[in-house]
């Protein structure tokens, strides 16, 4: 209940603002401004992208849904979740050091975001589309495909978002879904209180996609929760700068 009137309040502010202000976008605030506002590439006039994600009118709607139907994330937090729950084969991240626990496939939280960034699901697979949309199904396009043009090179122009499909391979990628357990590497972590470590949450203690990333808001790139400058977002939990990146493939 509570998380529905979160929505609700969320869903008005998200009205009230009215038109995106394009000037801004994919850097603003509020997540109609940034790349998680899938109306903007189904209704880019540019032939190419003709087709390749359905246009539902509403910007929330391509992950939540305001009726508690076919959310499969239960518990605190819980955000009506309105795609289908990915479930590729996973390897998990693997890295030498490493001593917490780490689940053997990805929590339910991190497979949120993998229900679009892991391939497996096309990107407008709503399971309950809006009343008021009658036009056809989901086009069911996968990021991969995104990729594909919108590298840096050509024929696509526009923004470069190399990197944003991870694979269901991820042995190379930050460690998730990992119990955070500063114990079990005396001085190489900072202590976290309860599910908060220095402002980051935890969710029933784990790290998962969103404790280091807002899919909400662009006010720091890449839906940072804080900027990186300096490596501030790694030392946070660190108490030294990392040497490998947080992502690679
Ligand atoms: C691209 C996918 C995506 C879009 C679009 C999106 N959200 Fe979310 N939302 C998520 C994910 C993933 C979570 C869970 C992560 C978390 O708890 O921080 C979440 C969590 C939430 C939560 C509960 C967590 C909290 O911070 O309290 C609310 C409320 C919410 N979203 C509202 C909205 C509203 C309203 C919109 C539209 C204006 C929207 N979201 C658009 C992905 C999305
Ligand atoms: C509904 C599908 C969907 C969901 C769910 C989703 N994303 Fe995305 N995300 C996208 C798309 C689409 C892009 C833009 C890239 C593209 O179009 O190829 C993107 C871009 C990004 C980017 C790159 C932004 C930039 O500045 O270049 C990051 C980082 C990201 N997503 C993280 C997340 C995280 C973390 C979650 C879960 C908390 C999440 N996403 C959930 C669809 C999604
Ligand atoms: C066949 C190549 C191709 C594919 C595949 C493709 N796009 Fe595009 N996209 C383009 C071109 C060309 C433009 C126009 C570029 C411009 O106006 O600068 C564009 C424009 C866009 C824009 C608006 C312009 C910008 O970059 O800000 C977004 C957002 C976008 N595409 C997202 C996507 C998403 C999400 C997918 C996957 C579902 C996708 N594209 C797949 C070629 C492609
Ligand atoms: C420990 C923090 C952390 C965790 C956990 C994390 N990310 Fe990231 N992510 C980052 C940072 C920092 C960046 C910015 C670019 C970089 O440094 O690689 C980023 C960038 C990205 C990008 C943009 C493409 C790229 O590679 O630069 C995507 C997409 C993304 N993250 C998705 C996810 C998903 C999905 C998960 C969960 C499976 C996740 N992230 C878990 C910190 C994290
Ligand atoms: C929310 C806390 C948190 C943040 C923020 C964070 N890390 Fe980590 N990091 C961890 C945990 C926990 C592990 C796994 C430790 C283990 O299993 O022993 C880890 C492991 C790693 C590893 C694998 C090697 C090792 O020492 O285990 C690298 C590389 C790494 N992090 C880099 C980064 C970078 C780069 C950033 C910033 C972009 C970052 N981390 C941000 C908590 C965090």
């Amino acid at each position: 209940m509570w998380a529905l009137r979160r929505l609700a309040s969320w869903l008005a502010t998200a009205m009230a603002s009215g038109a995106p202000l394009a000037a801004q976008w994919p850097n603003g605030i509020t997540v109609d401004q940034t790349p998680h506002n899938l109306t903007r590439p189904a209704s880019n006039p540019n032939p190419e992208m003709a087709g390749r994600i359905r246009n539902y009118g509403e910007v929330c709607v391509y992950c939540h849904t305001p009726h508690a139907g076919p959310s499969w994330l239960v518990g605190p937090r819980s955000p009506l979740f309105n795609r289908p729950r990915p479930n590729a084969s996973y390897r998990m991240p693997a890295h030498s050091g490493s001593q917490m626990i780490q689940d053997p496939s990805p929590g339910e939280r991190s497979r949120l975001c993998l229900s679009c960034h892991d391939g497996t699901v096309g990107l407008d697979r709503a399971i309950n589309r809006p009343n008021h949309y009658l036009g056809p199904g989901p086009a069911n396009q996968t990021i991969d495909a995104c990729e594909g043009c919108h590298n840096g090179g050509s024929p696509a122009g526009g923004i470069n978002w190399e990197g944003v499909w991870l694979r269901p391979d991820m042995r190379k990628q930050h460690p998730f879904s990992v119990l955070y357990d500063p114990s079990r590497r005396p001085g190489q972590f900072r202590p976290a209180a309860g599910n908060d470590i220095g402002g980051l949450p935890l969710f029933g203690g784990k790290i998962e996609c969103a404790t280091c990333h807002e899919p909400h808001s662009q006010q720091y790139r890449y839906f940072l929760r804080r900027s990186n400058v300096g490596n501030s977002l790694c030392l946070v939990c660190h108490t030294s700068p990392p040497s490998d990146p947080v992502h690679e493939r």
